[in-house]
């Protein structure tokens, strides 16, 4: 087991049955020589430095339906909410004065904002923010949408691929979604100029350790400049309210294991990681990642942006994320800092 993280860590990559071998026999006393050396390839990239994104989840209105996702279409019950641009201009300015550096637009596949719409939110949020990085986090559009969002002046763009595998993508999604289009479309906003982000959920419904394998091997030839991963955790209204939930230390050590495989990549420690465990964020620094995206939308609608259940930060403690996350960094010896934090290739 040793000799296989020894190996990740001065090559960057395994085959398929050494990932396999790592994830089905990795205990605990190998996880913790794994984090420490994710941990020292953190710092040797980043030092203690934690970069932070606001994150502003502008709308919760979705034409998909993915089966494990709250705001999914077929959710009757969810409350359905947009943000203005005087709304989302007004979660900038707290942000700013927060010290943000990046803002994150994420919405559910929303065809009320048209492409023009998403141009004038870039293009306000870049006239009153030039010192800003600006991420899209807006599911599938077409090549020319793309453009226009980058031309306007998003930096980045966010679009998990889920999953690597394409009779997994089936069971995770309606027939209409395809894993091609999903590739297709991150393809293409590399291609563009973005820097992307892409990733999954783990144990989500019928993931196998073969298909985290997968995942580590796509991600790989993928080489994005982001990876975000956290635990699948149910949501009651979703299909896949019964399952359960992702563990804790599985998604630790895949945030391990990718630090050693992208050294560089941006890394959040996520809500989700948050939400199944009240250190998880921290033990995910701890693990190799090294950036957190505390939320930045309007508090009155936060609970609405519901896609697992049990969501943190949605009470009346958020609007104090970002002092609450800075403590949280200090305490494991790590700083929040007032910085872009773009990716240095
Ligand atoms: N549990 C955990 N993560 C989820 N996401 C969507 N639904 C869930 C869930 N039930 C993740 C997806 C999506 C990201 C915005 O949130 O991976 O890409
Ligand atoms: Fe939101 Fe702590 S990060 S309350």
């Amino acid at each position: 087991m040793k000799h296989l993280i020894d190996k990740l860590y001065e090559t960057h990559q395994l085959s398929r049955d050494e990932y396999i071998h790592i994830l089905n026999g990795i205990d605990a006393a190998a996880s913790e020589y794994l984090f420490e050396r994710a941990r020292k390839v953190t710092r040797n990239n980043f030092g203690n430095a934690i970069y932070t994104r606001g994150l502003i989840e502008f709308t919760n209105y979705c034409k998909n339906n993915c089966y494990y996702c709250g705001i999914g279409s077929g959710n009757t019950r969810a409350d359905r909410y947009r943000l203005t641009l005087e709304d989302i201009l007004s979660c900038c300015s707290t942000g700013h004065e927060l010290g943000f550096r990046t803002f994150v637009l994420q919405g559910g596949e929303d065809n009320h904002y048209s492409d023009e719409d998403m141009v004038n939110i870039i293009t306000a949020i870049k006239q009153n923010y030039p010192d800003c990085a600006i991420t899209l986090s807006i599911g599938e559009k077409s090549y020319d949408s793309y453009r226009k969002y980058y031309e306007a002046g998003a930096d980045r763009y966010l679009l998990r691929h889920e999953t690597a595998n394409e009779e997994h993508y089936k069971k995770l999604h309606p027939q209409n979604l395809s894993l091609a289009n999903r590739k297709q479309c991150l393809y293409n906003l590399k291609e563009i100029g973005f820097q992307v982000g892409t990733g999954f959920m783990v144990g989500s419904p019928y993931q196998t350790t073969e298909n985290l394998a997968e995942e580590l091997l796509f991600l790989k030839e993928f080489n994005p400049q982001m990876v975000g991963i956290g635990p699948f955790i149910p949501h009651s209204e979703t299909r896949y309210a019964k399952e359960a939930a992702g563990s804790l230390e599985l998604t630790l050590v895949l945030i391990g294991l990718i630090r050693l495989l992208l050294p560089k990549a941006l890394i959040p420690a996520t809500t989700a990681l948050g939400t199944i465990n009240s250190l998880g964020r921290e033990k995910g620094i701890m693990a190799g990642a090294n950036v957190v995206m505390p939320n930045l939308s309007p508090v009155a609608v936060r609970k609405k942006y519901s896609l697992y259940d049990n969501k943190i930060c949605t009470g009346e403690e958020a609007a104090e994320c970002r002092f609450c996350l800075s403590n949280r960094m200090k305490n494991i010896g790590y700083e929040l800092v007032v910085d872009r934090g773009d990716y240095i290739g």
